[in-house]
């Protein structure tokens, strides 16, 4: 797979059916999987073994990102979203990033955060060194709890000790146990072994534990993507290159300066991450949870991206977020699609996902900001919603197209005039 592009010209020409088989032979995917892909992806009976009071499924589509040159190799990027462009968007950016030689990516190692919360604790400092002196003992038992993980070369890798000496109930101790989860999300890991470990906690300190939990503020388990977009890759009917970049700077600083900008300015990352955690069967609101919190880590919330104009005139673009995203679990592989997915980004680890996500999260502001720079964002965005418009008027099939067109020739894109075209 690794020598095959992902630029797919004129892919968005082709109907459904042949697009599913191109990106079948694409990732060496079996008849059946691209069935999946055309098809209903997940059947009731597999939807009711996954939730609880089922009634039926819930579709969304799903849309195939080209372009993506990752470290070196090729990467059709799955994604699951209702939002029109960002899609056509991501893959636009992906090919800008991909002119200035591609994504660069790197990951920490997979380390998640269990939280013990200890209350009633007699003697703080006396409590402190109990947990220092027993420190090697809480690991090695972390570990027996998941001798798996162990044997896949995670396991328990340090323990925190956090004391609060005020909270709304008193003093609190709150340890931290870091565990390598390898390629699993790692809930489950984590949960079980801080549940574990609480009642020897309590013993070691005389205090009461009241919640065993992972923290969803990842921040042992980031991934970071740059690259560099060349400035003539962004000169556009008529515009410089050098000052798009420029713009695309400014556009940056207002997020990193302003609350109000950076939580829409990272909305726009967190469309792409999510639509990858969606397609691959992850926990989207960890990782939401995670990113946002990332951005206030200093105290005051900012943007998850740095983009500025760097020595050669070219615009450099980065990100670093939290990713707990896994391989292994969950509806990663109770999901049949996400399995799909999983096989046409043919990744062979949860940090190679995460980075993956990392460099889709980049793409999608590097679209999202060139545009609100450049010609504002409405003008692309429009010409997708109107199909969207006239799908909610009644039309199908051609009819779809030619009202959409209509309505963004006429500027006005909105129902009541899909209706009358319709009728018409
Ligand atoms: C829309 O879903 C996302 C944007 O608002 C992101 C941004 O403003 O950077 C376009």
């Amino acid at each position: 797979m690794s020598g095959k592009s992902s630029r797919l010209p004129g892919f968005y020409r082709l109907s459904l059916a042949e697009r599913a088989n191109l990106v079948g032979e694409w990732a060496g995917l079996e008849p059946a999987e691209i069935e999946l892909l055309a098809g209903q992806g997940l059947r009731n009976e597999q939807a009711n073994a996954m939730i609880e009071n089922v009634v039926g499924t819930y579709e969304l589509p799903l849309g195939i990102a080209a372009n993506f040159l990752i470290n070196g190799r090729d990467y059709l990027i799955p994604m699951v979203v209702e939002e029109p462009s960002v899609v056509a968007a991501i893959s636009n950016a992906a090919r800008l990033i991909r002119a200035g030689g591609g994504f660069h990516t790197s990951a920490t190692d997979p380390i998640m955060i269990g939280q013990i919360q200890v209350l009633d604790v007699p003697d703080m400092a006396a409590a402190l060194n109990a947990l220092a002196a027993h420190k090697e003992a809480l690991l090695e038992r972390a570990n027996c709890c998941d001798k798996l993980m162990v044997k896949l070369g995670g396991g328990a890798r340090d323990l925190e000790f956090r004391p609060f000496a005020n909270s709304p109930v008193g003093p609190m101790l709150v340890v931290h146990l870091l565990f390598d989860v390898r390629d699993a999300m790692g809930a489950n890991a984590i949960n079980t072994c801080v549940e574990d470990l609480a009642p020897i906690v309590a013993d070691l300190t005389g205090g009461r534990t009241n919640l065993r939990i992972l923290s969803n503020l990842a921040d042992r388990r980031t991934a970071t993507a740059w690259g560099i977009v060349p400035a003539a890759a962004l000169e556009k009917d008529g515009m410089n290159g050098r000052e798009v970049a420029q713009w695309i700077a400014e556009a940056n600083a207002f997020a990193v300066i302003d609350p109000y900008r950076a939580t829409t300015h990272n909305k726009g990352i967190m469309n792409g991450i999510d639509a990858v955690c969606l397609a691959t069967g992850n926990d989207w609101r960890a990782i939401e949870a995670g990113a946002h919190a990332y951005a206030a880590r200093n105290g005051r919330y900012t943007a998850l991206t740095d983009w500025h104009v760097n020595e050669n005139g070219d615009l450099y673009g980065e990100i670093t977020l939290p990713m707990a995203v896994g391989i292994v679990g969950g509806a990663t592989k109770a999901h049949p699609v996400a399995k799909v997915a999983l096989k046409i980004l043919g990744v062979q680890s949860a940090s190679e996902l995460g980075q993956i996500m990392a460099a889709v999260g980049l793409a999608q502001n590097l679209a999202a900001i060139k545009a609100l720079a450049t010609t504002g964002i409405q003008k692309g965005h429009m010409r997708l919603h109107a199909r969207q418009v006239a799908m909610a008027a009644g039309a199908s099939g051609a009819q779809i197209q030619q009202i959409a067109d209509q309505m963004v020739a006429e500027k006005r894109i909105h129902i009541e005039r899909a209706r009358e075209l319709l009728h018409n």
